[in-house]
């Protein structure tokens, strides 16, 4: 099938902010504990934490680390994580069913944040507790010195204030399934005091008002229209939860994954901007995409309500090539939103659905999905590129009919070079001609593909012969075009360099 992509140098959507390579640690399962967190590991650092993993998310490129849940979050009593390690409660955390033992806390993950260079997005509870809670914890990390909790901070040895810039007020408070859910009027209603209180202790930070958990939430949209009616002072960005995975081997569907994050997040900026019009304010919430990723959810609620235990493992899911393509599709939205979509975590970081897994006592090492997320964490620079697309649809059950071929570009203006991210959703190859207008000619510097037929078995040893394989564009047909065939069921990363704006 022939397709055709059109970029043009000069139209962009704005600069990709760098926030949108984040990542998600919750207490949940072996996320924290054996996860990002092992004392007793061989390579674990002086404050007990993995060196093999966080060697592993450097490699990813992960930008910004949201934290402690996450579901776990609307049950946790901040200061229980504070202080003397041995004073440190063992609570039954009723998210997840396990026992939290608080050997990770506020000061032991942001000072882990801090020496990877993540920036910290902070999650407060609104489900079991409320506005005092949540600026006490502000108070805790932003406030200098000369306060009951910012001396307390002090007196545990941290005398420098965290500045978490980011916090999320509260977690899928639209859930029934979350320990406080509420309706989104009394919702609304406590993230504008909460919020209020908040930005009081230290006016520097943003908040992350709750939008819904999914797509197909009965309430979407009446959701976001009233918790925005009512927190509008206070917030800066809507959040967005979605996870995808292939229903009854419906390859196709789950394919079009990218095509189906694309009209939830229009439907939700246009949500908004419904809200900003009809009170006349020039403000533009943004979108905090705070958890998205492969999940094969079906069959973790399947599955029952788990045993209580201690750091046990949960919905550890093992991916396959299939999964990477699908996860490079819906990176190739986000960076076609970005105008909007300030702010993005892959959920999770470690384990937990995660492009990362260990084995307590012993290794760490990549899943199939860790290939697209470090590709483009590590190259799409600069400005995103409104990229033109044409040709055949597929047909799917779920989604309808969506573009066969999705494409996003990126310029980076110091360098001149532009990427080009390309899935091919369809069961044939698609030949697709990039229409260039730029400067001058691009010239193809590599080009690359993830194929999702190279599925092997789901497991850890299938894993490392997982990875890109070279394709090879030709130059034309006409002049300022590139030809490529992708592969069925790929996903291809195309760098091709053209002039740079600085110094031209
Ligand atoms: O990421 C796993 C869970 O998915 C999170 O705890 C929750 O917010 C979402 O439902």
């Amino acid at each position: 099938m022939a397709h055709e992509v059109v970029l043009d140098e000069d139209h962009d959507r704005g600069t990709i902010d760098p926030r949108l390579f984040g990542s998600f640690v919750e207490h949940l399962g072996r996320c924290v504990y054996t996860g990002i967190y092992e004392p007793g590991h061989p390579t674990a650092d002086a404050h007990g934490f993995r060196g093999d993993v966080q060697a592993l998310v450097r490699e990813l490129g992960v930008t910004l680390v949201r934290y402690p849940g996450g579901n776990f979050v609307s049950g946790y009593r901040w200061e229980d994580g504070i202080g003397p390690s041995g004073d440190r409660p063992r609570r039954l955390d009723l998210a997840w069913r396990s026992i939290e033992t608080n050997q990770v806390g506020t000061d032991e993950f942001l000072g882990w944040a801090q020496r990877n260079a993540l920036i910290p997005m902070m999650a407060v509870n609104l489900g079991t507790r409320g506005i005092q809670e949540a600026a006490d914890l502000v108070e805790y990390c932003n406030t200098p010195a000369g306060t009951h909790w910012s001396d307390l901070r002090r007196r545990h040895g941290r005398a420098e204030p965290h500045g978490v810039p980011l916090w999320c007020l509260g977690n899928e408070m639209d859930g029934p399934w979350q320990t406080g859910h509420m309706s989104s009027e009394r919702y609304g209603d406590l993230a504008a005091q909460a919020g209020k209180a908040m930005k009081l202790v230290d006016p520097t930070i943003e908040l992350v008002a709750c939008g819904s958990s999914s797509h197909t939430m009965p309430t979407f949209g009446y959701w976001e229209t009233d918790v925005l009616d009512r927190a509008w002072d206070v917030a800066d960005y809507i959040s967005m939860h979605a996870y995808y995975e292939e229903h009854d081997g419906d390859r196709r569907s789950f394919l079009a994954s990218g095509a189906a994050m694309d009209e939830f997040i229009r439907g939700v900026a246009a949500t908004v901007d419904a809200v900003a019009a009809r009170k006349h304010s020039r403000k533009r919430v943004a979108i905090s995409f705070d958890e998205w990723n492969v999940w094969y959810q079906s069959r973790y609620e399947a599955a029952g309500l788990p045993e209580v235990d201690e750091a046990g493992p949960r919905i550890e899911d093992t991916y396959g090539a299939l999964d990477a393509v699908v996860v490079g599709d819906l990176l190739i939205t986000l960076l076609n939103h970005a105008d909007r979509v300030r702010i993005a975590c892959l959920a999770q970081l470690v384990n937990v659905i995660a492009p990362i897994r260990t084995l307590p006592a012993g290794e760490a090492w990549r899943q199939t999905t860790f290939h697209p997320i470090a590709t483009v964490a590590a190259t799409a620079r600069g400005r995103s590129l409104v990229t033109r697309v044409t040709g055949p649809p597929v047909a799917t059950r779920r989604h309808g009919d969506v573009p066969a071929v999705a494409a996003a570009a990126t310029r980076d203006p110091e360098t001149g070079r532009i990427m080009t991210y390309l899935t091919n959703r369809a069961a044939e190859p698609a030949t697709v001609t990039l229409r260039h207008r730029g400067r001058r000619p691009l010239a193809v510097e590599s080009c690359q593909v993830l194929v999702a037929d190279s599925d092997g078995p789901r497991d850890r040893r299938a894993a490392p012969a997982f990875g890109f394989v070279p394709l090879d564009p030709a130059t034309g047909p006409e002049p300022g075009t590139i030809t490529v065939t992708l592969p069925p069921e790929s996903w291809t990363v195309l760098a091709a360099l053209g002039l740079p704006t600085r110094g031209t």
